[in-house]
């Protein structure tokens, strides 16, 4: 039988989807929301964690300019708090998939960029950045058997993610401006929950992956993708540099990551367009 599923963060982006698949699926399954466990109080896994079970951390701080501006608040969630999910893991004899991001890398190439492979150095630019690598330190420090899971760029379409921004201003706007300079991995929900429940499932799974769809895209190339997919003229995106529209916490240049290690176990994901045109295709 398929072990039960606890997820944390249950009532976040990802933590939502998930728990909808897992019930979709009839699976066992705990969703927890930060009200039922809060990740930061280390004693507050030991009653929800039974033997057996696979936990998937889907409980972060995720607002990047929020952890620049509360360094401590970041950690307490993303560093410690994971390293307590871990615990409770370790101590109840449960396994653990943890939700890392691209955000570990700085960007910065000698060379031509090309997407990260997981044993690429990491160099996080920013504060989320660095209380999510101190996360993952923290998580296989106390349960080295743990896959991280980094991602990248999740949309749903719905809410204020970017693709869902984009579809907004599409609607409210004759031309935007979207910045051209930060490429990244832009990953639809369904494909990484597919992904997840692939790892959740595999008792071999190994430590680290990266789990996105494929092919790099720069923001201003998936504004124009959103903008095409849903009926509308892309030329009503402009392109701009990320220093005209600062923001508090810096973000990467380039942080599209590889999926050739998830790629050689498991079912590989589909490239950036393929995942976007079937989440405008669910909700257009
Ligand atoms: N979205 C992306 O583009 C992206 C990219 C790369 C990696 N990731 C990673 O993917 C994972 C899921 O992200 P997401 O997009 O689903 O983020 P999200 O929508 O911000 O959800 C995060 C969830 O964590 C919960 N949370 C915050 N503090 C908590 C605490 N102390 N204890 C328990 N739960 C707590 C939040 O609950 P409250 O609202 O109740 O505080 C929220 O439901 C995170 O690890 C994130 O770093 C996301």
């Amino acid at each position: 039988m398929p072990a039960r599923i606890v997820i944390t963060g249950a009532g976040g982006q990802v933590g939502r989807f998930l728990g909808a698949e897992l019930t979709a699926r009839g699976r066992d399954l705990l969703a927890c929301t930060s009200v039922q466990w809060d990740i930061t109080d280390p004693a507050a896994g030991d009653d929800i964690v039974a033997p057996g079970d696979v936990v998937i951390n889907c409980a972060a701080l995720t607002a990047v300019d929020v952890a620049e501006a509360e360094p401590a608040r970041a950690y307490a969630v993303n560093a410690t708090g994971a390293g307590n999910v871990a615990r409770a893991c370790a101590a109840r004899g449960a396994r653990l998939v943890h939700i890392s991001t691209d955000y570990v890398f700085g960007g910065d190439f000698d060379g031509a960029p090309r997407p990260y492979d997981v044993d690429d150095p990491v160099g996080p630019r920013s504060v989320y950045g660095q209380s999510k690598l101190a996360g993952e330190r923290a998580v296989h420090d106390a349960l080295p058997d743990a896959t991280v899971v980094r991602t990248a760029w999740v949309y749903t379409g719905v809410g204020s993610d970017f693709v869902a921004t984009m579809r907004r201003l599409e609607s409210e706007r004759d031309e935007i401006e979207v910045v051209a300079d930060q490429t990244g991995s832009p990953t639809y929900v369904a494909d990484l929950v597919g992904a997840l429940l692939q790892i959740a499932d595999d008792p071999g799974a190994p430590p680290l992956l990266h789990v996105v769809n494929t092919g790099p895209a720069s923001r201003y190339e998936l504004a124009r993708a959103v903008f095409a997919g849903s009926g509308a003229d892309p030329e009503r995106v402009r392109p701009v540099s990320t220093d005209k529209h600062p923001r508090p916490a810096p973000r990467p240049v380039y942080s599209a990551l590889s999926t050739a290690r998830f790629d050689a176990r498991y079912r590989p994901l589909r490239s950036w367009r393929d995942g976007l045109g079937a989440a405008l295709a669910e909700l257009n």
